[in-house]
């Protein structure tokens, strides 16, 4: 069972009830934390239910119940009896671990009380919720301090996938100067350091921040933590004193932090500071990535912030081009987040190592599609039985619409399925020339970003030319394809190997959902 997808075939009220009562999903985790579950289960693996009563604020009767939600979301797992922690939980959930989560998490149950004002922010058009004014100095540094962590331990989860795309973009035959606008934590230059030797990085960010962010450092190895200069300056102030001729400048989730006006200026001020063949990397959350979270990130900066929203990586771009710098397209990571690279030299970033199937999917989705969903060829379900249903359970059945398929036996599907290492499924709705012309646009996206070999199956006879003679050849061959279906792949358990779902309709009226195939390479 799917959580929290919407899917058309199979009703909305499920997914509803499931909105409703995503809140519980976090209530648990936050409750196990709290309890200090999984560390208990990591000193003592294979608990005895009353041992873990007996030492965690939890009663034995409730206890049980509880155990066994955990366990339904994968945190905790039981064998015989006896409680244990999952891989998961041990990873991310026991305090001490690299990549522990627990400040992040609890960071975001801090949230909760921005999100309540909701409804009044709405209203008022702008936050109203802020911290109290006779806060004492020492809890506000704890705050600082709680946050940097936060943002520390989410953002080392994100290096791993974001420092190989660099490639060969960053020079290392000679000392390397990285900035890092609105470092936090200076987590990620603390990842570029451990990268490259011979850099050096300046972390910039506001006095109050800075404190903590030496504090931090302080804990690094003496040899990377020596490599590092710090800077106290407002990025909303330019131009930054600090003289040009950045190698790497970077700036990780700085661009939602505030409005158009000041968010423009601050990559103005950034673009002003990059050496002709230096490197710029934004890392964020935008809404051409992962529509729901950028949308939900971008109401929780509504919430919480002065004027913070999430942005197109379109927008952004645009931007950097007012100012010079050209730009790759959105490079999504496999998380929430993605990133855009630019530089004034287009060759710096050709020597990036991106993957380029991963940039187009945003480019596609933007066609119209309601899904698009990476696949291994080598998943393609083929059944004769596809086949059968065209040639006898199909009032096309050896029309002209349909030439396409009769030309392309279930062997030669194969064979072209062979030939090819990735490919995207590609979902959409009626009408069925609307969709093939969007097929016919994503093949054609693909190709013109280098995928030479793109050829898409599209769903149902070709609908493409609005006045279609019977009698007479096709006039169009070049706008034609073999549907999925009639090259004889089952639709059905292809896209249940993608992860998605497609079920035969009862009635008239239902929700109807097309796939095709866009094979790449
Ligand atoms: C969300 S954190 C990101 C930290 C880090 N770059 C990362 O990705 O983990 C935003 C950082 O920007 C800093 N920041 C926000 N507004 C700023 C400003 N006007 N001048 C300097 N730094 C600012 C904050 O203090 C905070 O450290």
């Amino acid at each position: 069972m799917a959580w929290l997808k919407f899917d058309p075939q199979t009703g909305g009220g499920q997914y509803l009830e499931d909105l409703a009562t995503a809140c519980w999903l976090s209530d648990a985790l936050f409750t196990a934390l709290d309890a200090g579950l999984f560390e208990f289960l990591d000193r003592h693996p294979s608990a005895a239910p009353a041992d873990i009563s007996a030492a965690l604020p939890l009663d034995e009767q409730c206890q049980e119940r509880f155990l066994q939600l955990l366990r339904a979301l994968h945190l905790v797992d039981c064998y015989e009896g006896r409680w244990y922690n999952t891989a998961l939980a041990d990873t991310y959930l026991v305090q001490g671990r690299p990549l522990y989560q627990g400040g992040s998490i609890a960071w975001r149950r801090q949230l909760k009380a921005d999100w309540a004002t909701l409804p009044e922010v709405l209203a008022a058009g702008t936050r109203t919720h802020f911290p109290s004014a006779d806060t004492p100095e020492a809890d506000m540094a704890a705050r600082r301090l709680d946050y940097l962590r936060a943002m520390d331990a989410v953002i080392r989860l994100k290096l791993p996938d974001i420092l190989p795309l660099l490639g060969d973009a960053v020079p290392t035959d000679r000392p390397l100067r990285i900035l890092d606008v609105g470092a936090g934590s200076g987590g990620f230059s603390r990842a570029l350091l451990e990268k490259y030797p011979r850099a050096r990085a300046t972390l910039m960010d506001i006095g109050p921040i800075l404190p903590h962010t030496r504090q931090l450092v302080s804990q690094w190895p003496e040899e990377m933590a020596a490599r590092v200069d710090y800077l106290d300056q407002n990025i909303l102030e330019t131009p930054w004193p600090v003289a040009g001729d950045w190698d790497l400048i970077v700036l990780s989730n700085i661009v939602h932090a505030y409005g158009e006006e000041e968010t423009a200026a601050v990559l103005a001020g950034a673009c002003r500071c990059l050496a002709p063949q230096g490197l710029m990397l934004l890392h964020d959350f935008f809404t051409d990535h992962w529509e729901t979270k950028s949308r939900l990130s971008d109401i929780n900066m509504l919430v919480n912030t002065y004027n913070g929203r999430a942005y197109a990586s379109t927008w952004v771009r645009q931007k950097l081009a007012q100012n010079g710098l050209a730009s790759t397209g959105l490079v999504p990571l496999p998380s929430d987040t993605a990133l855009v690279f630019a530089s004034a030299d287009s060759a710096v970033l050709d020597a990036l190592a991106l993957d380029s199937r991963r940039q187009i999917i945003p480019l596609i989705r933007e066609l119209g599609f309601d899904g698009v969903t990476s696949l291994d060829p080598r998943k393609v379900v083929l059944g004769a039985f596809a086949k059968n249903k065209c040639a006898y359970g199909c009032d096309y059945s050896g029309t002209k619409p349909c030439h396409a398929n009769r030309e392309l036996p279930v062997a030669a599907a194969r064979e072209t399925l062979e030939g090819y290492r990735t490919a995207l499924l590609l979902q959409g709705e009626p009408p069925t020339g609307d969709f093939q012309r969007r097929c016919l646009q994503a093949e054609a996206t693909a190709f013109k970003h280098g995928f030479y070999k793109a050829f898409v199956f599209w769903a149902g006879p070709c609908s493409i030319c609005p006045h279609c003679d019977p009698d007479k050849p096709c006039a169009n061959p070049k706008h034609n394809r073999p549907s999925m279906e009639g090259a004889g792949m089952d639709v059905f358990a292809t896209a249940a190997a993608a992860g998605e779902s497609l079920r035969p309709l009862k009635a008239k009226g239902e929700v109807v959902k097309y796939f095709g195939l866009l094979l790449l390479e």
